[in-house]
């Protein structure tokens, strides 16, 4: 191991025990997403808030499907603030979930799949958060919880008892192998048996479902949080064979959303919109991605059919937000709530050549709604320009509601009202990174090339800064890929494919270099694939622990350039494409093979090579 042993011991012990510093008082503080005051006790409630999250599946935030949601515009959109660079983490339902309700990347839940052995709830509860989770800690802090829908994959008719989820006052939740039958869903009551609705339609049973939580939480009345989560615009699917679900994805059917009965007819003109990577003439991305035939037009009619479903079963959600709107206004409580939105995570139709899915780093599938409405936050405001993730919204929840964060959080408060968000925005240690990561298999929701594809394992970076807006990724395969998204939005020019021509671009960072940026990039990666606690929070810090940089446009200073672009620097590789969390496969990480600037740094200028000076 190459590194100076009291820093690596430090740096080691610090990932280990993924502590947070103690502040003056002894008490845990979170790091700051942010710079910026905390809020103040001037900013506290009168009364406790509650909290109403509409957490939908599969929903894009590029194919434009909010704007085909004319009732979240109306009580959300311009009541509130939309969150446009917030990010889901792993870009898959149940990984993503345990994320957003343990505010920790899934490298450190090691949920990382749907189904088990990797995933889905049997992998939940193995992993001992049953207990140790989100609704638990409200619970403790004197809230009620309610949650209605999909909670995490693999929670079945068979397992759903053994235990039940832990932490609700009440709930009511969709249970595989009927999650995603649109019309012949499974839910299942507090502690009783599952109930099938054959011919019903899923989401207006679970807005009733919602709707009653409501009442009986109003009735309770303690401060609550509530949580109505729809399969819509998910695909349908049928699962054959075991009622537990299936590790047999091919006994697993998977096709277009289906709406209401009353919003069939909607939408007959609409198409995936035909921006620049959809479908295109040239292959692009990397690994089996570049590897896809382009859509012939059967293919190409089918997947705008799949988007006008998808479009059509969100108008059931968007009945679903005006229902709970006017229900809490009903109670008055309308003012003293904060009602979000967001979906697990992206969705992708014809990009890149894609069937209809999702689990892919590129923008479609990451970047995903938030939007807030509620005390303190602005109307109609469209905050840009700090980038959150899923791992944020556990800490956020806990600001909002004035609960002390924990010290084991990977994310941190997102500053939800304009003047803060603004501050942090103009700040100089804004937050310009989300950390992405994915392990697997890939695979088509639609009818066209659905199998499996293996070999969907990556780290990514999608960061955008003042004069920077970029994509930075690693696959199993040790592919890399760049991607000036302030030129190429559509990532369709990989600027390290060896067959690139472009090696950088005027806006690429100041005009740098893509493998001088790229040597940053990587190393902020190394950070962050195994970060913890405040060294997510803080990832520049543990590569510069003097704080001299807390950006990439400061990594970018030429007097780094030795350091960064240091040959025999650990680097992010893979030694294999693992379908899980397997640290044999994962390559160098920071503890074990990284070195803070300022360790054999002054050597190095002084032109001695990095292996003598170990
Ligand atoms: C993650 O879980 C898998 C499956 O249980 C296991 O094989 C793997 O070793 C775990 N990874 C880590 C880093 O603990
Ligand atoms: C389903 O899971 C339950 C609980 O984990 C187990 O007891 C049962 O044997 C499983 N059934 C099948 C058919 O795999
Ligand atoms: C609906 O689901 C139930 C089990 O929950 C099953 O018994 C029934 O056959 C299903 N109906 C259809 C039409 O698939
Ligand atoms: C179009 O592509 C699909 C999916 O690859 C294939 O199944 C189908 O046969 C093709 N149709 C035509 C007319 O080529």
């Amino acid at each position: 191991m190459r590194i100076a042993a009291p820093t690596a011991l430090l740096l080691l012990l610090q990932a280990v025990s993924g502590a947070a510093t103690p502040d003056r008082d002894g008490d845990t503080q979170q790091l700051p997403l942010i710079a910026g005051p905390s809020r103040g006790p001037q900013q506290q409630q009168q009364r406790q808030p509650n909290v109403v999250f509409i957490l939908t599946d599969d929903q894009d935030v590029h194919l434009s499907s909010l704007d085909y949601m004319p009732l979240v515009k109306k009580h959300l959109l311009d009541q509130g603030t939309n969150f446009k660079k917030h990010y889901a983490t792993t870009a898959v339902c149940c990984p993503s979930r345990v994320t957003l309700w343990t505010g920790k990347f899934a490298h450190n839940t090691n949920v990382t799949d749907v189904m088990p052995p990797y995933g889905g709830y049997p992998k939940f509860l193995s992993q001992g958060y049953n207990d140790n989770y989100f609704p638990v800690w409200l619970q403790e802090a004197g809230y009620n919880t309610y949650y209605t829908g999909k909670l995490f994959n693999a929670h079945t008719v068979e397992n759903y008892n053994s235990p039940p989820p832990g932490g609700f006052t009440g709930s009511d939740f969709l249970l595989d192998p009927h999650t995603y039958d649109y019309l012949n869903s499974t839910f299942q009551r507090n502690g009783q048996e599952p109930r099938s609705y054959e011919g019903q339609y899923s989401t207006d049973i679970l807005a009733e479902k919602a709707y009653g939580l409501l009442d009986e939480a109003v009735d309770a009345g303690k401060p609550f949080f509530l949580v109505a989560a729809p399969i819509a615009p998910h695909a349908n699917v049928v699962m054959k064979g075991s009622p537990n679900g299936s590790n047999d994805i091919h006994s697993v059917y998977f096709t277009e959303p289906v709406p209401a009965e009353r919003h069939k007819h909607l939408f007959k003109d609409e198409k995936v919109p035909r921006t620049a990577n959809f479908n295109p003439e040239k292959p692009s991305g990397a690994n089996w991605i570049r590897e896809l035939p382009q859509q012939n037009s059967t293919n190409v009619e089918y997947n705008d059919h799949f988007y006008r479903q998808r479009l059509r079963a969100l108008q059931a959600v968007d009945e679903l937000v005006e229902g709970l709107v006017e229900r809490l206004e009903k109670h008055g409580l309308l003012e003293d709530t904060y009602v979000v939105y967001s979906s697990d995570n992206g969705f992708h139709i014809g990009q890149h050549r894609l069937q209809p899915g999702k689990s892919c780093g590129y923008e479609e599938d990451v970047n995903v709604p938030l939007i807030v409405r509620g005390p303190g936050v602005a109307a109609g405001y469209v905050a840009d320009g700090v980038t959150t993730t899923h791992a944020d919204l556990a800490p956020t929840f806990f600001d909002l509601l004035d609960i002390p964060a924990r010290a084991d959080f990977d994310g941190s408060a997102i500053p939800v009202e304009k003047e803060k968000f603004e501050e942090v925005k103009l700040a100089g240690r804004r937050r310009e990174h989300a950390g992405i990561e994915y392990w697997g298999f890939a695979m088509g929701e639609g009818i066209y090339n659905r199998n499996p594809l293996e070999h969907n394992t990556y780290k990514a970076i999608r960061l955008s800064g003042l004069g920077y807006n970029l994509y930075y990724s690693v696959w199993c395969n040790n592919e890399h890929e760049l991607y000036d998204m302030n030129t190429d939005p559509g990532q369709l020019h990989n600027l390290l494919s060896s067959s690139s021509t472009i090696q950088s671009t005027p806006s690429l960072a100041a005009g740098h270099p893509a493998d001088k940026v790229a040597a940053r990039l990587d190393a902020l990666l190394l950070v962050l694939k195994t970060c913890a606690a405040e060294t997510c929070q803080q990832p520049w810090r543990q590569i510069h622990p003097d704080g001299s940089v807390e950006s990439l446009e400061d990594a970018l200073e030429p007097r780094y350039d030795t350091y960064y672009e240091d040959k025999h620097a650990a680097r992010v590789e893979y030694s294999y494409c693992a379908n899980g969390f397997i640290e044999d496969a994962e390559g160098p990480t920071w503890q074990a093979n990284g070195r803070p600037f300022g360790y054999g740094y002054e050597e190095l200028r002084a032109g001695a090579r990095w292996e003598d000076w170990v």
